[in-house]
């Protein structure tokens, strides 16, 4: 059994987290090492807790990659997206065969779309630390 880490201090910042409306974006700042990262572990568990499911990605190890883990992780929802979205994105992850590639700019609106129609069903909570590294 592995024991969640304890965070002190943070219990304003955590009720402020669960307070959220339910879409939205937040971007949490900080000096280096404030404990931005043990926040946000922190603010995952606790909306794990309360249901919603939680999607976490690191900036520096995906962002070569963004938003393609994003996707991955909701392969399973394409079905539930419009099929103008869920063809593209099945080729994008190499899923199913057709043309080529979805332009790269094209791919935040597939992600925004498969998102939205997967969050209909539970709500989805995004976490990505250090994502200043992402470019897209
Ligand atoms: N509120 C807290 N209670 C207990 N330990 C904490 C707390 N905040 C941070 N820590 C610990 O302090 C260390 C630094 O925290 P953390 O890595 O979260 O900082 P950070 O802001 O993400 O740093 P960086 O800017 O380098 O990404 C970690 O070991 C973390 O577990
Ligand atoms: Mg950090």
């Amino acid at each position: 059994m592995t024991m969640d880490p304890i965070l002190l201090g943070r219990d304003a910042e955590l009720a402020r987290l669960a307070a959220l409306p339910p879409s939205g974006l937040l971007v949490v700042t900080g000096d280096r090492g404030c404990g931005k990262s043990a926040l946000l572990s922190a603010a995952a568990r606790q909306a794990a807790g309360s249901g919603r499911r939680v999607i976490t990605g690191h900036g520096a190890e995906t962002a070569a990659l963004w938003p393609l883990p994003l996707l991955l992780a909701l392969r399973d929802d394409l079905a539930a997206a419009p099929p103008a979205v869920s063809g593209p994105a099945m080729t994008f992850l190499g899923l199913a065969p057709g043309g080529p590639p979805p332009a790269h700019d094209r791919i935040n609106t597939i992600v925004g779309t498969v998102v939205a129609a997967a969050a209909r069903h539970r709500p989805i909570t995004i976490v990505v630390d250090d994502a200043c590294h992402l470019s897209a």
